[in-house]
């Protein structure tokens, strides 16, 4: 079977990587894939933002299946697209890709559900905002989220009245996030450790991918400005049962089923981002796709065939597949250029990989890089590599990961030292 892969980063790096090693897949394409992806998949150009494109892509590669990387294409109807044209693709349709592309609608949704998330309330105007900061009902610090889809960038932490007036200056009246900035919602913060959970659902079942933990901050101690992901690490004991049971109980099948019972039928990867407060799990977001990082630290742990999962979920048989994960645990570090997550310079020669890649348990994903004819990587994005180790504990799998991590050097290269180090004593 050839399977086509959406997206051009890590995430959709470690995707290409699992599906190559189904026995079921013939080739894997990958549009528009990057330098890495390209060792292991044909490379198509394609604008991830234009499903009719990227249904093209499909029909003309032959593609019996497809797995989508990013939230863009299906929040703009890729799956829709598909479905048009009799095109198989792991991923919801642009109805239930609101769940992540307008946050006013994930939060109404929950509330409408019962499903536990941070008490909001959602502005239209930011006469509206201004007068909610000041009536101080969320208290503070109080966070600020953009609408509409922002690339990371749509979330503020405000710790006075004054600050949380500066971005709705900045979302709704400057409009820096463009139309994604027309509404806001207002909320509480919440406190606790956070988990990244997913599961894989045919609208009906649902089948539990296991735990991950994001970091999202620039720099140790969860200091500096938010990123996509500096790192993720996924092991056993990041739930336990009863907090597996509690989120799959109180969180995602009410998700699933509200979704079904509202007309809008979830079939694809859900993603819940979470907050574990004293009082229980509080859904933060959710998306619409697998997490980048987590599924390079996620993946490599599967230990049954990506393929027939994803085919079983196109099916509508998912209840019949149990897939295996290690019980191991993934550390992914993330290498990322100077400058990031602002502005950064590219085309950097990459020095090291092959060595790092020898290291035991340890797995190279690109996230942003170019391969030249000879060969050789140069970098290409603001997330470069991910430095993926697995180990029996999350001290092995970390000690593993720097040290490969150490190998390898380009220009103003940076990355966090401190990925896992709390899950280390
Ligand atoms: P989101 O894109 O909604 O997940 O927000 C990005 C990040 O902001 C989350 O991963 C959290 O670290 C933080 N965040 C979002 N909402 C809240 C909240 N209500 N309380 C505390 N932190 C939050
Ligand atoms: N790692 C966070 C995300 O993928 O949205």
């Amino acid at each position: 079977m050839r399977v086509l892969v959406i997206g051009s980063g890590g995430r959709e790096h470690a995707l290409v990587w699992a599906l190559a090693r189904s026995s079921g897949v013939t080739a894997v394409i990958g549009a528009p894939g990057n330098g890495g992806i390209a060792e292991q998949a044909r490379c198509v150009r394609a604008d991830v933002g234009n499903p009719r494109e990227l249904a093209d892509v499909a029909e003309a590669e032959g593609a019996a299946l497809t797995f989508v990387g990013p939230e863009l294409p299906l929040v703009n109807g890729v799956a829709d697209e598909f479905a048009r044209r009799g095109l198989k693709i792991v991923g919801p349709d642009a109805r239930a890709a609101r769940l992540e592309g307008s946050k006013a609608f994930a939060k109404e949704f929950m509330a409408r559900h019962g499903i536990p998330t941070a008490r909001f309330a959602i502005c239209a105007s930011a006469a509206e905002a201004r007068r909610l900061i000041a009536s101080g009902r969320f208290g503070f610090p109080l966070v600020i989220k953009a609408d509409g889809l922002a690339a990371g960038k749509g979330v503020s932490l405000a710790h006075t009245s004054r600050e949380a007036e500066e971005t709705i200056e900045r979302f709704m009246v400057q409009k820096v996030l463009g139309p994604a900035g027309e509404r806001v919602v207002l909320e509480e913060h919440l406190t606790g450790r956070e988990c990244s959970f997913f599961v894989f659902t045919d609208g009906e079942f649902v089948l539990p991918l296991p735990p991950a933990q994001d970091y999202k901050r620039a720099h140790d101690g969860d200091h500096g400005p938010n990123t996509g992901g500096m790192g993720a690490i996924s092991a056993p004991h990041l739930l336990d049962a009863a907090a597996r049971e509690r989120i799959l109980r109180e969180i995602v099948e009410p998700t699933i089923r509200a979704a079904a019972r509202e007309g809008f039928p979830y079939r694809g990867i859900l993603y819940v981002g979470l907050m574990l407060t004293r009082e229980g799990p509080r859904v933060l977001e959710y998306n619409v796709r697998l997490g980048d990082p987590e599924a390079q630290a996620i993946l490599p742990r599967l230990e049954s065939d990506l393929l027939e999962i994803g085919d079983a979920l196109v099916t509508g048989s998912l209840s019949r597949v149990r897939p295996r994960w290690s019980a191991d645990a993934t550390v992914c570090v993330v290498l990322a250029s100077g400058g990031y997550p602002g502005s950064y310079h590219t085309g950097y020669p990459i020095q090291g990989l092959e060595e790092a890649r020898r290291r035991e348990g340890v797995l190279i994903f690109h996230a942003g890089t170019t391969r030249a004819p000879d060969g050789s990587f140069h970098t290409a994005g603001g997330r470069v590599l991910n430095v993926v180790a697995r180990g029996r504990t999350v001290v092995e799998a970390r000690e593993r990961a720097y040290a490969a991590a150490s190998l390898i050097a380009f220009e103003r290269m940076h990355y966090r030292r401190d990925i896992g180090a709390e899950w280390s004593s």
